[in-house]
């Protein structure tokens, strides 16, 4: 796993089960103050409410000390680069930098040039390396595992960090994923990505098991994606009759944040199939995992 963790298709299977089974033993209730006296920088460049503030649970947890950062109320105002923004918080000397950032990639220009373990809370379209990891945990507690499980990926894909986080940590993990959404919202070759591409949504949910639906990014979303929302929710969102397709017992999965009745249904969220709020749970169990193992990991947060 290294020092940092930046993206999920960094870890091996071996790695992603040892990440899994230190969550499902934090959700069980294990207890852990080894990072007493550690302080972590949660620099979120981008609106969060559940990365963000999980992590300040998580901290709270393992006995990190926080400083949480305002975008708009920093030196970014006058002109301060992302760049030297994060140098600033390095040099203050903290252990730990908690990144989220609208740039893909944008941990490539700060690796080897900063002392604290980074960790990656989303960047841009690219990845979303926890998200993910919370959401195998989640898959993981109601089959048991991967192997033989339809996973179906509904919406739009070419904007979603954590689609594509979670379609490499599935194929990884041994799921059968397949997706669909609008071909104006779904990746170049995105047959490469070892994933079955279906334009007609009940194709996709047809006999899934789980079906983890993607946010519309509407801030970024440029109209011409889409023909008209009203066409977008006819064909793609997660309701009841959609739902018809997907086996009885089947799970709905939704990042967040959730924007109710646009990719999902209302009725789908406040239904018992729709297990949200164990993705939230999870995601501090999965984060305190990832601390704890980065804690052990070379010099730093010992
Ligand atoms: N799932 C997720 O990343 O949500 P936030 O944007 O609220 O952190």
């Amino acid at each position: 796993m290294g020092k940092n963790l930046l993206e999920l298709k960094s870890l091996d299977v071996s790695e992603i089960r040892s990440i899994l089974d230190q969550a499902q033993a934090f959700h069980d209730g294990q207890v852990f103050r080894g990072c007493e006296g550690r302080i972590a920088a949660n620099l979120f460049f981008e609106p969060s409410t559940r990365t963000q503030y999980s992590f300040h649970v998580v901290d709270e947890k393992l006995g990190l000390r926080v400083v949480s950062f305002n975008p708009a109320g920093s030196s970014l105002q006058k002109n301060e680069s992302f760049y030297d923004t994060v140098k600033t918080f390095d040099s203050f000397g903290v252990d730990l930098l908690v990144i989220r950032h609208v740039e893909n990639e944008y941990y490539n220009q700060l690796t080897g040039r900063v002392n604290a373990k980074i960790l990656n809370g989303g960047d841009g379209t690219g990845n979303h390396p926890t998200q993910s990891l919370l959401d195998l945990l989640t898959i993981r507690q109601q089959f048991g595992g991967f192997e033989g499980l339809k996973v179906a990926i509904v919406g739009d894909l070419l904007h979603s960090r954590i689609a594509k986080s979670n379609i490499w940590g599935l194929t990884k993990m041994g799921a059968d994923v397949c997706v669909s959404g609008p071909p104006t919202l779904l990746l170049p070759d995105i047959e490469k990505f070892g994933v079955k591409v279906y334009y007609d949504a009940r194709e996709a949910v047809n006999n899934a098991d789980v079906i983890l639906t993607t946010r519309m990014r509407m801030e970024t979303q440029d109209k011409s994606f889409l023909p008209s929302l009203d066409e977008y929710k006819r064909l793609f969102r997660v309701d009841d009759s959609l739902l018809r397709y997907a086996k009885k017992d089947a799970i709905v999965m939704h990042p967040g944040p959730i924007q109710r009745g646009i990719e999902i249904s209302a009725r789908v969220i406040d239904s018992k199939r729709c297990i949200i709020n164990d993705q939230i749970a999870n995601s501090v169990a999965v984060r305190m995992a990832i601390l704890y193992i980065l804690s052990q990991i070379g010099g730093g947060m010992q």
